[in-house]
């Protein structure tokens, strides 16, 4: 059966406008400068809240669209920075993510409807089907890859070809905010999942609302993020690393310096693991445990929350 090709290309090139040309000028001047005033900038209502943008300060309907334009720019080399950044250890974090999932059907059960939210090209998802599969014998839980980046899920959407995937109905792309998921209807997900996408959105608290309303009440909310190193030696040489060494990858390998700056500002400004616990539980969920497991000292942790089964 022919997979479902929900990339809504109206979508992006709609937005595309907003977000092009401030995030060029931004990236002419150093980050702890602030770029000039663009006709975007100069169109935000005044009282409009400020975010981050990596280190910048800027308008918050204005980050999306830097965000875009990063993982636009990043898109084709995405895979191989992630490997050269992370010495492959992001495959084995992944790894371990799905496992402690364990997606599929469990024996009598119904087959799983899982989303994957900032899914980028389909890393999780397609660790999903093949435990489903190898490990629940399941062929029929299926993934929503789902992304605000049409660029990115195009990656996505090729290696889901070289994979065979694409000619199954397992798996579907789907271009969203993670702060809407517009076209996903309350209650209808059994797990959600997010993996290095969390820290790009620009309102949090909206994006696990949006994961409370459409989980299913026992529904299971599951987040792989970068995180606060607890080693303290470690941390001094993972800072040093990630500002000396990183931006320098991107210049070299993908011909990208800027993306790779705001890559790491945003690490930095992401909440500590205590924070976003207290993040996911006031969203409604029950977290598991004390709510959260660090990977590598904290480099990374996973989160997880279930909805509770008396919500709405
Ligand atoms: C670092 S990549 C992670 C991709 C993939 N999940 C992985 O683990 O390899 C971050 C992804 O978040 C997406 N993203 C950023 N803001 C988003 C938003 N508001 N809604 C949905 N996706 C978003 C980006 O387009 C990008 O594909």
């Amino acid at each position: 059966m022919a997979a479902r090709l929900l990339i809504r290309r109206a979508a992006i090139s709609a937005a595309r406008p907003v977000f092009a040309s401030p995030f060029r000028a931004a990236c002419l001047y150093s980050t702890a400068e602030k770029p000039p005033s663009s006709a975007a900038a100069a169109q935000s209502p005044p009282s409009e809240p400020d975010t981050h943008f990596g280190f910048q300060t800027v308008k918050e309907s204005l980050k999306a669209g830097k965000v875009a334009e990063v993982f636009s720019s990043v898109a084709s080399s995405y895979d191989v920075m992630n490997d050269a950044m992370s010495f492959g250890i992001h495959r084995l974090w992944k790894d371990y993510f799905v496992r402690s999932l364990n997606p599929g059907r469990n024996p009598g059960g119904q087959p799983m409807s899982i989303l994957d939210v900032a899914g980028g090209t389909g890393d999780i998802a397609f660790r999903m089907l093949d435990h489903a599969e190898k490990i629940n014998a399941d062929r029929e839980t299926s993934v929503i890859c789902a992304d605000i980046n049409a660029d990115m899920l195009r990656e996505g959407e090729k290696r889901a070809l070289e994979q065979g995937y694409m000619s199954t109905n397992r798996i579907s792309f789907r271009v969203e905010n993670a702060e809407t998921l517009d076209s996903v209807p309350d209650n209808s997900i059994d797990l959600y999942t997010i993996s290095f996408g969390i820290r790009n959105v620009t309102r949090i608290p909206m994006a696990l609302a949006a994961a409370h309303r459409v989980l299913k009440p026992g529904g299971v909310f599951a987040c792989l993020e970068f995180s606060k190193v607890s080693l303290a030696p470690l941390d001094t040489i993972y800072q040093q690393y990630s500002f000396s060494v990183i931006p320098l990858m991107g210049q070299l390998i993908a011909g990208d310096r800027d993306s790779y700056q705001y890559l790491v500002e945003s690490i930095k400004n992401f909440p500590s693991q205590e924070q976003f616990a207290q993040m996911v539980k006031e969203a409604g969920f029950m977290n598991v445990g004390k709510g959260y497991e660090e990977l590598t000292f904290g480099v990374a942790s996973i989160w997880k929350g279930v909805k509770p089964l008396d919500s709405k």
